[in-house]
């Protein structure tokens, strides 16, 4: 089931509706059988009447055709069934209220009359299939003329459902209005409850990374309910992860900043060991490694550094209009040197007019460096790079594509990523060491300026990285890989 609210308003509309049914039908139950008592008890008064008016005339008459047609008179009043039956079993006297008892129907009351029990007992019995069941009371007649045996006093038992029918049939009727106004009670309850909730939902998915961390849920002060407390549990968890989030990122920005000065500091005198003319052979190989490690720590180091700041947000940027043509241009230059040593033919697509945009020049000049190098140590020698840009309706291309290894398809989503290298074994070809960085950094820039990169590769033909930068472009807050 869909939402909580659906299933609050389905769960109340069942809950009341089996409250009015059960209710009915108790209350259907209750009034047939405090009915059938009553129609009990009036039969016993009936039959009791009788009874006593026999006596009195056999009494008087002493003759049995005097007395039936009196007592026959006499119940006419009531309105109900009787008969009595002679000591020889026969039918000595009915009343039939309806006039429409055929010889079975009263074959069947006549048995029924023929066994009183001791003492006189009611029951209920059919005895016709298009009638309504009898209920009746049978008691043996002593102290009367001698010819009378037993006598059996009975009405239809429709007299008593018709009270509890007819409340049922209302019910019926009304069930349906309830049921209507339960539904829309209850879905506007729900509604209302669980409004705060949706709100919630929506503030929740608003904080997607490090940076919206600051956020927090708004908590009315005076209230203790569920969804406060929902609230306020979130807003520490918030203030928690922050805690540690910014915790973490000041290291990290701590650690490399504090590691930049040994490091330059190591490399200037490993180049001055370098350049000093008494300086053994023998020394100069394992040297020249150390420089490119020191080189290589220095550029992680850097980009460390870099991706701390713009974590924390403080690495504000320099926009100013400028000419992209200078910066991919730039971009073509470093590929060809570059690209020199493995013989790599370097395409360009530049348009003849000037393409103006409000950027930070040194970090576009970095993004474009990382997609060069890129190209360059993924490609094998003899093989193409080109750099282009276009400039189109409301937004700016900067492509840098290559015929290089390629990117696995199950790769693609990851080369975004913080220190993700493809697995080393399928690049061992490739010369060099990377740190894994690049594209966390060109994504964050791109995204930095109001735009986004994205990734075209076939493993073994090539792969082209796009950046769109849009011409309305917003100092945005990105998240970073
Ligand atoms: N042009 C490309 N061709 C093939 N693979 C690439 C290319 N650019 C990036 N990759 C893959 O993406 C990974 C991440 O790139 P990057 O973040 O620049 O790290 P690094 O270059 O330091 O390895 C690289 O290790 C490589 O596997
Ligand atoms: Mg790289």
């Amino acid at each position: 089931m869909r939402s909580i609210r659906q299933r609050l308003a389905i769960g109340y509309i069942l809950a009341l509706g089996l409250t009015i049914t059960l209710f009915g039908l108790v209350l259907y139950l209750d009034r047939r059988q405090a009915n059938l008592q009553e129609l009990d008890d009036r039969l016993e008064v009936e039959a009791d009447l009788t009874l006593r008016l026999v006596r009195d005339l056999s009494n008087s008459f002493g003759r049995l055709p005097p007395i039936v047609s009196s007592v026959q008179d006499y119940f006419q009043s009531f309105g109900h069934y009787l008969i009595l039956v002679g000591s020889d079993g026969g039918v000595v006297a009915a009343v039939d209220p309806s006039r429409s008892l055929d010889t079975t129907a009263l074959e069947r009351l006549r048995t029924l009359a023929g066994n009183p029990l001791d003492p006189p007992a009611f029951g209920t019995a059919s005895v016709a299939d298009d009638r309504p069941a009898i209920r009746y009371y049978v008691t043996r007649v002593v102290g009367a003329d001698p010819g009378i045996r037993s006598m059996l006093v009975g009405a239809g038992v429709d007299e008593v459902s018709f009270g509890p029918a007819a409340l049922l049939r209302s019910m019926l009727l009304i069930a349906p209005a309830v049921l209507l106004i339960s539904v829309l009670v209850g879905s506007w309850l729900a509604g209302t409850s669980l409004r705060p909730l949706e709100s919630t939902i929506d503030e929740l998915t608003a904080i997607t990374d490090g940076r919206s961390l600051h956020r927090r849920l708004p908590v009315d002060p005076g209230s203790t309910d569920e969804l406060a407390r929902l609230a306020q549990a979130a807003n520490g968890m918030f203030a928690r992860l922050e805690q540690s989030f910014s915790a973490q990122q000041r290291f990290v920005a701590e650690a490399s900043h504090e590691l930049k000065t040994p490091l330059m500091v190591l490399r200037a005198g490993v180049e001055r060991a370098l350049t000093n003319p008494t300086m053994p052979p023998e020394s100069l190989e394992p040297l020249d490694e150390s420089l490119e490690e020191i080189n290589r720590m220095t550029e992680l180091v850097d980009s460390l550094l870099m991706l701390a700041r713009a974590d924390e947000g403080r690495a504000p940027l320099a926009v100013e209009d400028c000419d992209l043509r200078e910066l991919a241009s730039e971009a073509i230059e470093t590929a060809q040197i570059l690209g020199e040593a493995k013989n790599l033919t370097i395409r360009s697509q530049i348009p003849s007019r000037p393409v103006m945009l409000g950027v930070d020049r040194t970090r576009i000049r970095q993004l474009l460096l990382n997609l060069v190098t890129n190209a360059v140590k993924y490609t094998h020698r003899g093989g193409e790079i080109g750099v282009g840009l276009a400039d189109q309706e409301g937004v700016v291309q900067l492509v840098v594509r290559d015929t290089g290894i390629g990117i696995a398809a199950g790769d693609l989503p990851h080369i975004f990523d913080r220190f993700w290298r493809a697995d080393p074994a399928r690049s061992r070809d490739t010369e060099g060491t990377g740190t894994g960085l690049g594209l966390a950094i060109t994504k964050w820039i791109a995204e930095v300026h109001g735009g986004s990169i994205s990734v075209q590769s076939r493993p073994g033909k090539g792969t082209v990285f796009t950046v769109s930068l849009p011409r309305s472009a917003t100092n945005t807050q990105p998240t970073i890989g």
